[in-house]
């Protein structure tokens, strides 16, 4: 029933390790790479669907200037908020009280201020497992800690909001990487839908999941000239998914349910990952949206915690609940980083890896008195090899319908113009280094399975407080071959920068000893991975290869140097542990040497004595 790469065996991958890396690794003993999913017990209470309105985030206003700039100040609460009509208030976390949060608008060229605060209450809203990274995160702070990164900025490090720069309420307490309140975002990069969200040390499933979320749309000023469908046709839609109590409280679980190993391990825990059974966007459950028969701009973001989305617009009988014909498609405009060359029409399906954004226009000028379902047909555990057990592949079908008013199409003099951004290609051969990293399976000391990010020289993983092995110069070009020997697809994050997709490969075709990537070798970018991206989704038993330039690039993006993060964006994982520092260097000191204060040195790990202050 999984299709295309579930049907290779986890054994038949772990051969291909052993062949491939011979030369210059060994592979350790068969980790438990079995995947397992969160057998939860909890459904949602029953919720007619398709009641409610999806909701359009507000947009932030600035409080005033700081050095001239527009300067603002979030408050991070605790509020309660209808999610469905039949559901009792849910208490959720908000940006300024919000979920999610109030939209940004910021303009190329123009930086801005933010004073992110922590308003949160002392009691976390969610079941908190204290063993991850419990060595170097205090969980008994006065208040949860919170740190906002804003996803897609090329932004100073300082104003990364990268997990070790966490702070609780009123800055009461703060962690080893916090610098400073007032985060600088300079705004120096291509137009662009970002998004800005909880990105606490050991926690930011669990707070991104309570609702710390936001857009943050960066437009260029003649952007206007594209003539794109916009004001009212323009819709931001985070797509995510939830499971509620009966109360109307968010439910997450405390573990593993059928866990015959849940005696010896930490209450609550961890799980590998979560799947919600009922579809949120913009905040509310099972939510239609009307619309006019005309084109609309929609910037789509996963911001589910690991869920894939597999999207396509299906014709929909709502009273049956059946679906028939294929709707209008998705015209994509852009992706991750920026509007693409030209547009693409996508024929199949639009993939979404957690975190990724498709900016896309959909023209519904023949759909007049229509009914559109928004249909996933992604399984949870993406591409992954689990048994043919329909209750563990927990697919979420039905994301949203979509009314289309009116008997006839209206007028309409938006377009979708034939060239949109600049895109130059990066070239192979202008290459300064190739780096070779994987994406593996471990078990941690519960037994629990934990996912870790690898290198050529130690492609069975590093945890996140190894010494930093990601250290690119700035002003040089990397390509990055990024191996998944795990059971199932990852989307892979890094922080700051925007790269080109070279291709793909299956892991037994890569040969990591030579010397260029030929990309003509390669299975080309899926239609949606054209363009600008920060986050790549690598499937296993293949190898995704991307080109980075660090640093500006032929007059797009701005240079920056210092520590910055790059990991999985399934929040499960990237708890636990699938995530790496990665320090870019001043280009003077071109040595490729260690330069940052990553808090780890080997007294402290050997002793496993805390290193936050
Ligand atoms: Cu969207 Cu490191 O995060
Ligand atoms: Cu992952």
């Amino acid at each position: 029933m999984l299709r295309g790469v579930g049907a290779l065996s986890i054994p038949s991958l772990l051969g291909a390790v052993g062949k491939t890396a011979a030369a210059s690794n060994s592979v350790p003993d068969e980790p438990n790479v079995v995947p397992q999913v969160a057998q939860i017990s909890q459904s949602s209470p029953e919720l007619e669907k398709w009641v409610e309105e999806v909701p359009r985030p507000g947009v932030m206003e600035p409080q005033g200037t700081k050095e001239g700039q527009p300067y603002y100040e979030v408050e991070i609460q605790e509020v309660e908020q209808d999610i469905h009509r039949d559901l009792p208030p849910t208490t959720v976390w908000g940006y300024d009280g919000q979920y999610p949060g109030p939209t940004i608008e910021a303009t190329r060229g123009e930086p801005i201020y933010i004073r992110w605060q922590n308003k949160l209450p002392d009691e976390h809203l969610l079941p908190v497992d204290t063993t991850i990274h419990d060595e170097n995160v205090p969980y008994d702070t006065t208040s949860s800690r919170v740190v906002t990164h804003l996803h897609g900025g090329n932004v100073e490090h300082e104003s990364d909001g990268k997990p070790l720069a966490w702070f609780t309420r009123d800055f009461e307490e703060t962690g080893p990487k916090f610098t400073k309140k007032d985060y600088y975002y300079v705004n120096d990069q291509p137009a662009s839908t970002l998004w800005y969200h909880d990105h606490s040390l050991g926690i930011t499933r669990l707070n991104v999941y309570a609702g710390l979320a936001g857009f943050y749309l960066l437009r260029d000023e003649s952007e206007p000239e594209l003539d794109l469908p916009g004001g009212e046709y323009e819709i931001p839609l985070v797509l995510q998914d939830r499971t509620f109590n009966d109360d109307g409280s968010l439910f997450y679980p405390t573990g593993l349910s059928e866990d015959d190993r849940a005696e010896s391990r930490p209450k609550p825990s961890i799980v590998p990952q979560f799947y919600g059974d009922t579809s949120v966007v913009n905040g509310k459950a099972w939510p239609q949206l009307t619309v006019e028969p005309r084109k609309y701009r929609f910037r789509l973001l996963n911001g589910a915690n690991s869920r894939f989305y597999n999207l396509k617009l299906l014709e929909y009988d709502e009273s049956a609940g059946t679906t028939g014909e294929e709707g209008p498609s998705f015209t994509l405009i852009g992706n991750d980083g920026g509007f693409l060359s030209e547009p693409v029409q996508i024929n199949e399906r639009l993939q979404l890896g957690s975190s990724k954004r498709a900016d896309v226009v959909v023209d519904f000028s023949d759909y007049a008195g229509q009914t559109l379902l928004l249909h996933n047909n992604a399984p949870a555990l993406f591409r992954g090899s689990v048994d043919d057990d329909v209750e563990e592949t927990k697919p979420l079908p039905e994301v949203m319908v979509i009314n289309i008013e009116g008997t006839e199409p209206v007028e309409d003099p938006s377009q979708v113009p034939s060239r949109l951004g600049r895109v130059p290609e990066i070239p192979v051969d202008s290459a300064d280094h190739n780096r070779y990293v994987t994406l593996v399976t471990q078990t941690d000391e519960y037994d629990r399975p934990v996912h870790l990010l690898g290198t050529e020289e130690n492609i069975t993983g590093n945890h996140l407080y190894d010494p930093v092995t990601e250290t690119p110069t700035l002003d040089t070009t990397e390509i990055w071959s990024i191996a998944n020997i795990t059971g199932m697809s990852h989307p892979i994050h890094l922080h700051l920068v925007h790269f080109q997709v070279l291709g793909h490969q299956s892991f037994s075709d890569f040969n990591p000893d030579a010397d260029t990537i030929d990309p003509e070798s390669l299975d080309p970018p899926r239609t949606n991975e054209q363009g600008w991206n920060d986050t790549v989704t690598v499937d296993p038993g293949e190898v995704a290869h991307i080109i980075v330039h660090f640093g500006e690039y032929d007059g797009l993006f701005n240079d920056q140097t210092g520590h910055y993060m790059w990991h999985c964006h399934m929040l499960e994982h990237e708890d636990h542990d699938m995530m790496r520092p990665m320090e870019v260097l001043p280009d003077d000191s071109g040595n490729n040497e260690e330069k940052c204060e990553w808090p780890v040195d080997d007294e402290n790990r050997d002793s496993g004595g805390p290193i936050f202050e």
